[in-house]
């Protein structure tokens, strides 16, 4: 019989995912009268890095929150319903079904998907071009690679820290969901060097609660908070009541340094917006929330907005005249930077 190198016949080895702490690899090890339970953190700074115990629940209690929902793949997902309009394939069969209602609700769903992604990329690489080499991406959302509708790569749009690097070399990117299949992916798809600094992370993090998101070990590691950032809440500030959005928002810009930008779109009620909601809203799926394009700009109170403003989401960059993807100029989803001005 083999054995583990110490005389014991049992064998360590990795726990299968654990729901309630995504954010950790577990590993069960043979240890005298019984197991012992080691968890290592999927990124840094969350603590502690390592920490070992003799029962799971012992080792829960010594992990902080990594801000996770548990993964149920029989439940619909903002991420993975997006990533199928965006022609991925991380996703799963209720994921595709309330995605494809949706799709026949409104056609251009998966061109809006698609316009939003290739807006943050413009918009991202703007902002660092300007000097900011740091970007916090609040619902990130999946790494879905560009295609096109008919599925041939395209590159209408890039992730967002190749968008930031682009804009600034050596710009560092740290990505927030609440999703863990969106953390775990950017962690396989993104791994730290191992040496140099880390320029691209993930963490779980819930972003209606900024006090977490800004006291979470990836942030305070990776991140300068008395610099510059680009701030991104792409299509995920719908999933919130518009009032409760405003504040979170507030809440996050109040904490940045002058000279940042915010980046955010979301739906809005106006050109097929409505049809969109109804769909989605009668799946399990979170609920979508349709903005008036007053509330999507009052967003943007105490920030100036960068020209062209708040605009149809294939409509944004100062300075361009064509959309780059043809939404016909829908305003199914608006889109805005806005700039935090130092005082005077
Ligand atoms: C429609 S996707 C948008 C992804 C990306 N921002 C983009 O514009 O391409 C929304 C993402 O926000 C995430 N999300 C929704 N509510 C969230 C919350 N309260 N905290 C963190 N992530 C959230 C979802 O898991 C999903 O990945």
């Amino acid at each position: 019989m083999r054995t583990n190198g110490h005389g014991d016949p049992r064998r360590a080895r990795w726990l299968a995912f654990r729901a309630d702490h995504p954010g950790w690899q577990i590993s069960r090890h043979p240890a005298r009268g019984g197991w012992s339970y080691t968890a290592v953190a999927r990124h840094h700074g969350m603590q502690p890095p390592v920490a070992r115990a003799r029962t799971l629940g012992q080792l829960g209690g010594m992990l902080e929150p990594d801000g996770m929902m548990p993964l149920d793949a029989s439940v619909p997902n903002a991420a993975r319903i997006y990533d199928y309009w965006l022609g991925g394939k991380d996703n799963f069969a209720a994921d595709r079904e309330v995605a494809r209602q949706v799709l026949t609700a409104q056609p251009d769903v998966a061109r809006l998907a698609r316009a939003n992604r290739a807006f943050t990329t413009r918009a991202v690489e703007w902002a660092c071009r300007g000097g900011v080499g740091q970007v916090l991406d609040l619902g990130a959302g999946m790494p879905t690679e560009a295609r096109h509708l008919d599925g041939r790569p395209s590159h209408e749009w890039e992730p967002t820290h190749v968008a930031a690097q682009s804009g600034w070399p050596g710009a560092r990117c740290l990505y927030i969901d609440y999703d863990p299949v969106v953390v775990r992916h950017i962690w396989a798809m993104y791994p730290n060097p191992g040496d140099g600094p880390v320029l691209v992370d993930a963490a779980g993090g819930d972003l209606r609660d900024p006090d977490v998101i800004w006291s979470l070990g990836a942030v305070r590691t990776m991140l300068d908070l008395d610099r510059p950032l680009v701030l991104v809440l792409t299509a995920v500030l719908h999933f919130m009541p518009p009032d409760v959005a405003r504040e979170i928002v507030a809440a996050y810009v109040d904490q940045l340094a002058a000279g940042s930008y915010v980046v955010l779109s979301s739906c809005c009620d106006a050109a097929g917006g409505d049809a969109v909601t109804e769909a989605y809203n009668t799946s399990d799926a979170p609920t979508l929330h349709n903005f008036t394009r007053g509330q999507i700009g009052d967003l943007l109170d105490g920030l100036v907005p960068v020209v062209p403003g708040l605009v149809a989401v294939d409509r944004w960059l100062p300075g361009w005249d064509e959309p780059r993807l043809a939404t016909g100029g829908q305003a199914g989803v608006l889109a805005a930077v806005g700039w935090k001005k130092p005082p005077p």
